[in-house]
């Protein structure tokens, strides 16, 4: 089938690559000619310009766009004039009330009725963006106004989790696709076929607004599962209680048991923009305050778990840090990926510099997206070191923060820190060392979310 990707952003080239690989003709466009030169030049092996870390990615991109099978571009009237279906994967911010803000989605929607007045051949467009409920319905009125031939518009929510978002492409849990249009079904039916075994279960169907708010329910439970999460681990180290043993027993309820690793909150692109969103639709379709104020505490508490080393800091080292050298191991909003929207280093770095330590970070691939976001802020950088290696983040140390979930940062060689570290203390926020092995093996103090701290 020949589709079409509007928008060169994480969802676009993940899908748009994954479309090709099970053999479609992709082509990406955007209007950010940077964007798309980047892209060319990393599939011609011309640079190494992909904007975005992903595990797998790279491989498939170069191999499907050797095939003829992917393409970006600027020329978004030839695209969109060449597809039979066009998948909107523009970005929807939020905007200063929360709302999510559709114009990307709307300026797309545009272009393609502008290319539809000239063309009266069938198009099925697709929002996978996470788009407010009466988007498609919009849409489809927008796009009304020009077209002179038949179209649809369905939805069809990105479900996408970064660090693995090949893999959730290419082995998607479920297919959510909201369509009253029998021809879009079929469309949407052919083209996901390749991703389920025959007879299994896997596409999801519903009306357009069904699918809308199911991405949102989705966002909001797993947020509100974290931030669950975090008040019982917060709780259990105030009783000397173990997170990680009460974690063993809820897990084995199924009911539970997922989104349950205590941390510094959320972070990334989507959480806290798709619980706002929700709040800003449950006003505007008149709840009244005692129904949504759940989603204004989930984002208020999240925010305030960002801040939460700093009671153990200030526990160590009194309420100033000034004299301290501290390392920091993580700086992406999670492991295996370079985004850094929305992560806790932006809270706990700038927390430390203005507590008077010097910092020294590390991150194995996130170091230069953090640098252009905390620019961008109102922080004093002068005693913030960039460390090219993890162990290099550590010497003269009085301490070492891990708050990314790297796996290299799981077993480190405590040996090499010993040496390195002017006083053997470590601040785990992602519960990543062995608690067993720390109390045991180690003499280094410890001080974790959701564990006793232990004391040297
Ligand atoms: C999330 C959803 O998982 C995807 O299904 C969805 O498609 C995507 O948002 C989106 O709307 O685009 P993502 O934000 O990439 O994906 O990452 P998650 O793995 O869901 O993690 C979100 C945050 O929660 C991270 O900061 C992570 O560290 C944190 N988290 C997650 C915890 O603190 N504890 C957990 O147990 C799980």
């Amino acid at each position: 089938m020949k589709l079409a990707f509007a928008g060169a952003g994480f969802v676009g080239i993940v899908y748009g690559a994954m479309m090709a690989k099970k053999g479609n003709s992709v082509t990406i466009y955007d209007i950010d000619e940077n964007k798309i030169s980047a892209l060319n030049d990393f599939c011609e092996g011309k640079k190494n310009s992909l904007p975005i870390h992903e595990e797998g990615l790279p491989t498939i991109l170069e191999q499907a766009y050797k095939e003829g099978l992917l393409r970006f571009t600027t020329d978004s009237k030839q695209a969109i004039s060449d597809a039979e279906v066009i998948f909107l994967t523009v970005g929807t911010p939020s905007d200063a009330q929360g709302r999510a803000d559709v114009r990307y989605v709307n300026a797309a929607a545009h272009t393609i009725g502008k290319v539809m007045k000239e063309d009266a051949k069938y198009k099925l467009i697709v929002t996978k963006s996470t788009v407010p409920v009466g988007t498609a319905k919009r849409l489809e009125e927008i796009i009304g106004t020009y077209a002179v031939g038949k179209f649809d518009v369905a939805s069809n929510p990105e479900t996408l989790a970064e660090g693995k978002a090949v893999k959730d492409a290419e082995e998607p849990q479920r297919i959510i696709v909201g369509t009253e249009s029998e021809r879009a079904r079929r469309i949407l039916s052919d083209l996901y076929a390749p991703f389920f075994f025959p007879g299994e279960k896997g596409i999801c169907f519903m009306s357009p607004e069904s699918a809308e708010l199911t991405k949102y329910a989705c966002n909001t439970y797993l947020a509100s599962q974290v931030v669950l999460t975090n008040m019982f681990a917060n709780l259990a180290k105030r009783y000397g209680a173990n997170w990680r043993e009460i974690l063993e027993a809820i897990g084995a309820d199924p009911r539970i048991g997922k989104f349950v690793h205590p941390g510094l909150g959320f972070g990334g692109s989507c959480f806290k923009k798709d619980v706002s969103a929700l709040c800003q639709m449950m006003k505007d379709t008149g709840a009244v305050r005692e129904d949504y104020e759940v989603l204004e505490r989930i984002i208020a508490q999240n925010e305030a778990q960002k801040h939460a080393l700093n009671p153990l800091l200030k526990q160590v080292y009194g309420e100033s840090l000034d004299g301290q050298t501290l390392a920091v191991w993580g700086l992406a909003f999670k492991k295996d990926t370079n985004d850094v929207r929305d992560a806790a280093s932006l809270r706990v770095i700038p927390d430390l510099l203005q507590m008077g330590a010097h910092v020294r970070a590390h991150d194995p691939k996130a170091a230069k997206e953090f640098l252009k976001e905390i620019g961008a802020m109102d922080v004093d950088m002068a005693n913030l070191e960039i460390c090219k290696e993890k162990y290099a983040a550590t010497e003269g140390a009085d301490g070492l923060l891990i708050i990314t979930e790297w796996i290299t940062y799981r077993q480190p060689d405590f040996a090499e820190l010993r040496e390195k570290m002017r006083r053997r203390i470590i601040f785990d926020a992602k519960d990543l060392m062995n608690y067993q092995k720390m109390q045991e093996e180690t003499d280094f103090s410890y001080y974790a979310i959701g564990r006793p701290d232990i004391v040297r």
